[in-house]
């Protein structure tokens, strides 16, 4: 049987120059109409995360919820969605970070997880890093410890491993390109 990382690149679809000119847009709606994938998905990486303290996982709007909320089913513990600005109905605590362009905002309920938890960050994607960087930034001033980041994909001539690596112990990238 191919390897995880073999079964995720096999299935993604390359969509060039979207959504603008000269990006190669990593279109991972194939992965979500194979079901055995997706479930081998999950099983990687709970299997890569045996052991570890996780008491929530946090998965990023909007792509972020496809296998974050799966994960934490299989794991079984809490899922907490961190959004985009203005989404979310209770008291929330944001943070803005910058983009390439212009700035964005994230949100998290002020009552998301109870301080010193440890909370897992999980993305489809890892391109610059900017966006996790930034719910790591939330947690921790909530006073959560973030117990590591997951992504399907990650784009690794963008470094975004880098930059991310010094915020907690564990970063996995299924397939990484
Ligand atoms: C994409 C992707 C990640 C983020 C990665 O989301 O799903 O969330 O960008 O980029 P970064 O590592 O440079 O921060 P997008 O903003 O396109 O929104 P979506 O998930 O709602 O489609
Ligand atoms: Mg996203």
């Amino acid at each position: 049987m191919d390897t995880i990382a073999q079964q995720i690149k096999t299935a993604i679809r390359d969509i060039p120059d979207f959504p603008k000119p000269g990006i190669v847009f990593k279109d991972i709606t194939p992965i979500l109409k194979d079901p055995v994938l997706c479930q081998n998905i999950i099983e990687s990486f709970a299997l890569q995360l045996q052991g570890v303290r996780i008491d929530a996982i946090a998965g990023i709007e909007s792509r972020g919820f496809l296998f974050g909320l799966q994960l934490a089913g299989k794991l079984g513990v809490p899922f907490i969605p961190v959004r985009k600005a203005g989404k979310l109905p209770y008291t929330v605590k944001q943070k803005v970070y910058e983009l390439e362009y212009g700035a964005a905002t994230i949100e998290l309920h002020t009552d998301a997880f109870e301080p010193g938890q440890h909370i897992l960050i999980h993305d489809d994607l890892l391109a610059t890093g900017g966006t996790v960087t930034a719910a790591s930034e939330l947690i921790t001033e909530m006073g959560g410890i973030v117990a590591g980041f997951t992504f399907v994909v990650g784009l690794g001539f963008l470094k975004g491993k880098e930059k991310i690596t010094p915020l907690a112990e564990r970063v996995i990238v299924l397939a990484n390109y």
